[in-house]
């Protein structure tokens, strides 16, 4: 896959940037907006909320929430539990609570008027964005290192440089990026795998992994947040991360019964 950096900016991308020259130069003596405010249309939103797979069991959170669309979809549409928003503008965020008023779903999404940069986002299990790249490349360590393994982040047309996204669609012409934040596996990790004990070591780019083994044979893998599938001497793990623990997963050809302690 290209670098998603190198890509053309979409029209929603471009419009946006427009938006902002006029937009920031009107509000300049007042607010100063990192983003300047375009909605998303609302198939785009659809599609967001749907890569995601937002479902009952998820909290929400859209940083720059605009008029609260996003959040208040994701309750209406895909009966989120909670969902959060924020936004500088206080104008946005009277208009986003009257549209969850209207929506019926006032009682589960709550907007606050803020600044997304000092927001704790720890408790997202889905995160959206419809910010620049320059914002998002600010976010990137602070999801990266505070959000739960396994958290969806979606963005609308913008990217995170270098940390390829899990999926991406086009819908009416704007790109969507969507990630798994992945677990933390880099380091040595030694493997009981029938009746056998041996040692891997293990370097992390996102959620591309490369390593060695004890007897210097190359291995790689990926995961998909907690998911880590390894290739080890022609053979497929596929476990569950949970901290410095690996226990695995069942899955098709691969070895079962196995599992692994970092040390
Ligand atoms: C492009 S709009 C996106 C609105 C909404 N999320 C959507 O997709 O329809 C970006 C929003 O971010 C808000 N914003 C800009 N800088 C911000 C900041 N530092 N903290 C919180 N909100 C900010 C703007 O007021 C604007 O509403």
């Amino acid at each position: 896959m290209s670098t998603a950096s190198a890509r053309p900016l979409s029209l929603c991308a471009t419009a946006l940037a427009l938006c902002g020259l006029l937009h920031s130069a009107a509000h300049a003596q007042t607010i100063a907006l990192d983003v300047p405010y375009v909605p998303t249309p609302e198939p785009v939103v659809a599609r967001m909320l749907e890569m995601a797979n937002v479902s009952p069991d998820d909290y929400v959170v859209d940083l720059g929430s605009g008029d609260g669309r996003i959040a208040i979809s994701a309750v209406k549409d895909r009966g989120a539990k909670a969902a959060y928003g924020i936004d500088l503008n206080p104008q946005r965020i009277e208009e986003a609570e009257a549209n969850a008023q209207q929506a019926g779903v006032a009682d589960k999404v709550v907007f606050e008027q803020g600044d997304l940069f000092k927001k704790d986002i720890a408790d997202a299990d889905v995160l959206t964005m419809y910010l620049l790249n320059t914002v998002n490349m600010r976010l990137r360590p602070v999801i990266l290192d505070t959000l739960k393994p396994g958290t969806r982040v979606v963005s609308h047309a913008f990217s995170m440089d270098d940390w390829e996204p899990d999926r991406s669609d086009i819908v009416e012409g704007a790109r969507i990026y969507l990630w798994i934040v992945p677990a933390k596996v880099a380091g040595n990790w030694e493997i009981d795998s029938e009746g056998e004990t041996f040692n891997v070591d293990l370097q992390q780019s996102f959620q591309e992994i490369t390593g060695v083994t004890q007897h210097q044979e190359r291995l790689r893998g990926r995961l998909n947040g907690t998911e880590l599938r390894l290739e080890i001497d022609g053979k497929l793990y596929v476990g569950q991360v949970n901290g410095d623990r690996i226990e695995p997963i069942s899955a098709e050809g691969a070895v079962p019964g196995w599992s692994a302690r970092r040390s």
